[in-house]
């Protein structure tokens, strides 16, 4: 099965993701993720992405479609992947449709996590994610339990370089005009499923759940 996360920067598209994928047990891609790792590594990609993602761009789709198309011809996406945060804009929506047809495969559901941007603003301004481990928290309802370090792993938390108000503004900007015009996309292709997701994380994981079982 391929399920895609639609939303908006913070929307919980990460959140709901790591769940979904230890409950289907397939794997979960994240193009931020697979970004910030070559930043942290140094790489060329990370060079190149870093110039975007700290300005609230989107890396060129060239780059992005081809490290999905790597990503999801490894053996572990056999039985299918999860997707957050790729595509983006139609035209990695339309390249990924192909690619996809190439390998005898196709998008199942899209899961759009429906919040408005006061709350994205809320929500990423108390964000903290572990550089390690990837691990998630949040300072107001979710953070790590001795209050610094990641509980997994025991690095300490940080907030994103991308999580500063200013970036935080283009991100939302880039995402209504770019990503927005996805959900009329796949909408008109018939596989799209809204989850409200203003609720805090475990009512919202369980609007998805609901969604997908009764679509
Ligand atoms: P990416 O890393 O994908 O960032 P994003 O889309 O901006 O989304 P976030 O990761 O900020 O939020 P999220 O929806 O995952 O929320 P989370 O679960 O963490 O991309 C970063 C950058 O990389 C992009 O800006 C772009 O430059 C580049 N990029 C990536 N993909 C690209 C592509 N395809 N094409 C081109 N460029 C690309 O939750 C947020 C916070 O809220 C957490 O603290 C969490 O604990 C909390 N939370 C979650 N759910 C709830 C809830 N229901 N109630 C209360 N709190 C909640
Ligand atoms: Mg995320």
């Amino acid at each position: 099965m391929i399920l895609m996360f639609l939303g908006a920067p913070g929307a919980g598209k990460g959140t709901q993701a790591v769940k979904l994928s230890e409950i289907l047990g397939i794997p979960h891609i994240s193009t931020g993720d697979i970004f910030r790792a070559n930043i942290k590594n140094g790489t060329e990609l990370g060079k190149l992405a870093s110039s975007y993602i700290n300005n609230g761009k989107l890396v060129p789709d060239e780059v992005t479609c081809a490290i999905v198309e790597d990503r999801l011809s490894q053996p572990d996406c056999e039985k299918g992947a999860i997707l957050d945060g790729f595509p983006r804009t139609i035209a990695q929506a339309e390249v990924l449709d192909k690619f996809l047809e190439s390998i005898g495969k196709k998008i199942d559901v899209v899961v759009n996590i429906v919040v408005d941007d006061q709350e994205v603003v809320k929500r990423i301004s108390q964000r903290r994610v572990c550089p390690n481990c990837k691990a998630t928290y949040h300072m107001g309802h979710r953070p790590p339990s001795n209050g610094t370090n990641c509980d997994a792993c025991g690095t300490e938390v940080i907030l994103r370089d991308d999580d500063t108000p200013e970036v935080i503004e283009k991100r939302l900007k880039e995402y209504h005009m770019s990503t927005e015009p996805l959900v009329d996309y796949y909408k008109a292709k018939g596989n799209l499923i809204e989850s409200e997701g203003v609720e805090g994380i475990e009512k919202s994981m369980n609007n998805t759940i609901r969604a997908l079982i009764m679509r």
